[in-house]
């Protein structure tokens, strides 16, 4: 069964932003599409994994019979769904635009306009995949990376930090990729730091550059 070298196992992937909430109709988010994530999604889906897919608010399809989509919309949620399924788990790719920061205590009802300056205190949200990259027995972990400035170096101190067997990097000052975008140009970080870098292409493509990167080192 070479055209399926997942059958049997399962993959869990995050995907998307994360909202936070401010009151009850505004948010803190950022633009991801979660179009990388889906791309994985039905990638690994069609070499045989069993996919759960952890995505934030998007509109991205994602249809296909291997795949489990499990719609969230905040750090927390997003959090603890990966948590309720992450011991079962052979692969684990976080591609989500996770907000670092939540507001600390939401409004109830809709901040009314006053003041002429307004602050909103934050608090940290759980880091979700170096929760994961610390676990005892831990799925094959892959990670992304989206830097603007000191990209590699930034890069190798993450992959280091978070435990990830591969990190993806991506850069916001390539044209042609990142948020948004149909098309992605990324380096590809292992655990000995070895790097290897890939032409800017469709996302689908890309998605398949990683998952050959993964077959490579795992089976
Ligand atoms: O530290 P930074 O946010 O740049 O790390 C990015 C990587 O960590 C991505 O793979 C992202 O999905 C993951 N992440 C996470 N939970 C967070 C923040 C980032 O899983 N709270």
């Amino acid at each position: 069964e070479s055209q399926l070298p997942f059958k049997g196992k399962i993959c869990l992937i995050t995907a998307g932003p994360t909202y936070e909430a401010i009151d009850p109709v505004r948010f803190i988010g950022n633009h991801s599409s979660g179009k990388m994530g889906a791309a994985l999604a039905m990638e690994m889906a069609s070499k045989g994994a069993q996919v759960i897919l952890i995505m934030g608010p998007s509109h991205v399809v994602t249809d296909h019979h291997l795949i489990q989509r499990v719609d969230v919309k905040t750090a927390q949620q997003m959090y603890d769904c990966v948590h309720s399924h992450i011991e079962r788990v052979d692969y684990a790719i976080f591609s989500a635009a996770v907000a670092d920061y939540r507001p600390i205590n939401p409004a109830s009802q809709k901040i009314k306009k006053k003041t002429d300056t307004l602050s909103i205190e934050l608090v940290k949200n759980p880091d979700i995949l170096a929760s994961v990259g610390s676990m005892n027995k831990r799925p094959f972990l892959v990670g992304f990376a989206l830097e603007t400035e000191n990209e590699l170096e930034h890069a190798f101190a993450k992959a280091k930090k978070k435990n990830t067997d591969l990190l993806v990097l991506n850069s916001t000052r390539d044209k042609g990729a990142g948020f948004g975008k149909d098309t992605n140009k990324i380096t590809l970080i292992d655990r000995d730091q070895n790097t290897i870098d890939f032409d800017t292409k469709p996302k689908t493509e890309v998605a398949k550059d990683i998952v050959d990167e993964i077959i490579k080192r795992v089976l």
